[in-house]
């Protein structure tokens, strides 16, 4: 008797599936993001395959690194771990619009200009507007890059492994972008788990077999309309995140994972009207941002997750207008967690803030959750209020206690060794407790200024 094909619910959003509906995914936690997919035949006999045998090795044999594939463009490079691996799969995710197809097609006609074949699929644009692309960003007067850089217009997976099967050629291959890739034997629609992953199995096992390097472009969703990359994370050698606020220039491409290289390199990129362009001093680009020496401003070396990130905070105080309560105006951080510092501030450093009006600012547009910012806005505080600037070069963090202790945070490695990545050269962080603490040596280049309580940080 055949069965039918049961019916099961899959995660747009990690992915795992379940036999029944629910709002609420079990594995995630994310809300309305279940969809309904048919499930995929999965009686496959095993019983002829017992004949096949493994060829193992011994674990003492030589051992080359991976060969890389320079892509000229070095703050990818360094994300990459040294350049693109031949028969490996990088996941390049982030926001629409952000400017992932404008980095690849920059990398791509970079990596044909020094003579690879390179194949640019795109299921979004047609032809012509990556041609107005290439030709704003210049990109289109290289004889060579021309003559090896093959573009197309498709979403069919099927079309795609065909000509990469039968042309053999190609070294590097982009699919921009995985969501709109389509699979004619697999049900769902395009941007479905199922569909997402089997195209992304299809073109994966193929980069295995011929040996190229496969860099897939993948839009991370909020709404769980299309499935997000994340369902791919496991599938592929590397994930790197492409990061920035649209209202501002700089963009950072962040590793998640990778085989083949750490996941703490960050790539910073400025967004102008000719393309995105390499930042190999981030700092200038910061500061260029902070504009100048003016007080009020702190740098807090934050973490996103488990990626260390360093950010602005900006504070400006204005005497309190009209009679009632003084404003506080924040963006990008709790109010509360304001106000507890304010009262700290007040009643511990005697900083007498009460009838001030306080705005406070995240620039870039991020949101803070951690309490290791405490320090920094305390910074920027007290800078405000003393009308000194912060040292442009210094970063802060730490959380402040009700009696204006400074506690320790997580990660401080993580946090010095993205402080110094950056450009920074000191950091103002909480006093190391004597016993049982874990740091190691800080990263070199970098003079650390423990603090203990937030009157040394007025002082
Ligand atoms: P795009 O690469 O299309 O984003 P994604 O593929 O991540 O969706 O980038 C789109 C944005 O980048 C668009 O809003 C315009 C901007 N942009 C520039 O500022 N300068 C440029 O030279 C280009 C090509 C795009
Ligand atoms: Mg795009």
């Amino acid at each position: 008797m055949a069965r039918k094909p049961s019916a099961r619910y899959v995660c747009q959003s990690c992915g795992s599936s379940t036999p029944k509906w629910a709002g609420k995914c079990e594995a995630c936690g994310e809300w309305n993001t279940l969809t309904e997919e048919t499930a995929e035949p999965t009686a496959r006999k095993t019983g002829n395959l017992r004949s096949a045998r493994l060829t193992t090795v011994r674990l003492d044999g030589e051992a080359k690194p991976p060969p890389r594939i320079n892509t000229s463009i070095a703050e990818f490079n360094r994300v990459l771990g040294g350049g693109l691996v031949p028969a490996s799969v990088v996941l390049v995710g982030g926001d629409p619009g952000i400017g992932k197809s404008t980095l690849m097609l920059q990398a791509t006609c970079a990596l044909a200009q020094s003579g690879h074949n390179v194949l640019y699929v795109s299921g979004e644009e047609a032809v012509d507007q990556i041609r107005i692309r290439a030709q704003r960003l210049g990109l289109d007067r290289d004889k060579k890059t021309l003559d090896s850089l093959d573009l197309a217009a498709s979403i069919n997976v099927g079309e795609i492994v065909g000509s990469l099967e039968h042309e053999r050629k190609h070294t590097v291959v982009v699919i921009d972008s995985i969501q709109t890739m389509w699979l004619e034997n697999i049900e769902s629609a395009p941007g479905s788990v199922a569909q997402v992953r089997a195209c992304a199995f299809e073109l994966i096992r193929l980069a295995k077999t011929l040996g190229f390097a496969l860099i897939l472009i993948g839009h991370v969703t909020k709404e769980g309309a299309l499935a997000g990359p994340r369902v791919l994370e496991h599938m592929v050698d590397a994930v790197m995140y492409f990061e920035g606020d649209r209202g501002h220039q700089f963009r950072i491409l962040r590793a998640a994972k990778n085989r083949f290289g750490a996941t703490d390199e960050i790539g910073v990129f400025a967004m102008t009207d000719t393309g995105l362009r390499e930042v190999p001093n981030p700092s200038a680009l910061f500061l260029a941002e902070r504009r100048g020496n003016i007080a009020g401003s702190a740098i807090f070396a934050g973490l996103e997750g488990t990626r260390p990130v360093l950010l602005e905070i900006q504070a400006l105080l204005s005497p309190k207008a009209g009679d009632g309560a003084p404003r506080r105006a924040v963006v990008g951080w709790d109010t509360a967690r304001l106000n507890m510092l304010l009262a700290v501030l007040d009643a511990r450093c005697g900083l007498k803030l009460a009838g001030m009006d306080v705005h406070l600012n995240i620039a870039g547009g991020m949101r803070v959750n951690e309490p290791a910012a405490d320090m920094a806005v305390a910074a920027a505080l007290i800078s405000a209020a003393t009308g000194t600037p912060t040292s442009p070069t210094a970063a802060y963090f730490g959380e402040v206690g009700l009696s204006g202790e400074v506690r320790q945070v997580s990660q401080t490695d993580l946090r010095l060794k993205e402080t110094v990545k950056l450009g920074f050269d000191s950091a103002i962080l909480p006093r190391r407790v004597a016993a049982g603490s874990t740091r190691s040596k800080p990263p070199a280049g970098i003079s650390l200024h423990e603090i203990g309580h937030l009157t040394d940080l007025v002082e």
